[in-house]
């Protein structure tokens, strides 16, 4: 419902190296199976989640014009994926940048040793926060204030709300703006590449 992919992207999302980004999740050995899911979802929510406005930015990126930042992750989310990969293996802290890109596909670059996810990310922030240069913050505030990436939609989807409580926050906060998602300049980012 009010997808924001192609079910193309969606497929797509679910294999290795795809060719969304042509980014190996196995970069150090095979990444965990129950690690590898929470990256899949992750990958998901950003390419397909209709409730991510309120945290979108204008970048100039060579890959990108816009990003998600600080979007607020609730904490169990955040809990679950930092202990479903803390045995996984990866050579970076950030997966924004320092890639070797040089085969085409995102390689350790020298010097950067495999080591678990425990010793890259030794906290749930570093991991949820870091590992996509701030997209998520770690949200461990009330219910309903947070976006999961993981839910029922059996039950719904309880994202609806919490994207239209921000916004109304958000543009509370420039009563000169009209209209509601409208990036507000001053907070715009510009990324380096
Ligand atoms: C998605 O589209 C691309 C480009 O047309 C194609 O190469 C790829 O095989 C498609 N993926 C799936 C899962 O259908
Ligand atoms: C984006 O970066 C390019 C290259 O550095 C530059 O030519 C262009 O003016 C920038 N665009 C904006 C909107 O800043
Ligand atoms: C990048 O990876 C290629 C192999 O794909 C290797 O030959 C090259 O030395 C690497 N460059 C750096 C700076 O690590």
């Amino acid at each position: 419902k009010n997808a924001c992919c192609t079910a193309n992207t969606s497929q797509e999302l679910h294999k290795d190296t795809s060719c969304l980004y042509n980014f190996n999740w196995d970069h150090c050995g095979k990444m965990e199976p129950a690690c590898k899911r929470h990256f899949i979802q992750d990958t998901c929510l950003y390419e397909c989640s209709p409730n991510l406005g309120p945290w979108i930015r204008q970048v100039n990126q060579s890959w990108r014009k816009e990003r998600i930042l600080n979007v607020p992750l609730c904490k169990e989310d955040c809990e679950r994926w930092w202990e479903d990969c803390r045995t996984s293996y990866t050579c970076k802290s950030n997966w924004h940048k320092g890639w070797n890109w040089t085969s085409g596909i995102n390689e350790c670059p020298a010097r950067a040793l495999c080591r678990t996810f425990e010793s890259y990310f030794p906290t749930l922030a570093t991991l949820c926060e870091g590992v996509w240069s701030h997209s998520f913050q770690n949200y461990s505030g009330g219910s309903g204030r947070c976006i999961q990436m993981w839910f029922d939609s059996a039950q719904g989807n309880a994202n609806e709300e919490v994207a239209k409580f921000y916004a109304a926050t958000m543009n509370a906060g420039a009563p000169s703006r009209g209209g509601l998602l409208v990036p507000d300049p001053r907070r715009v980012l510009w990324g380096s590449s």
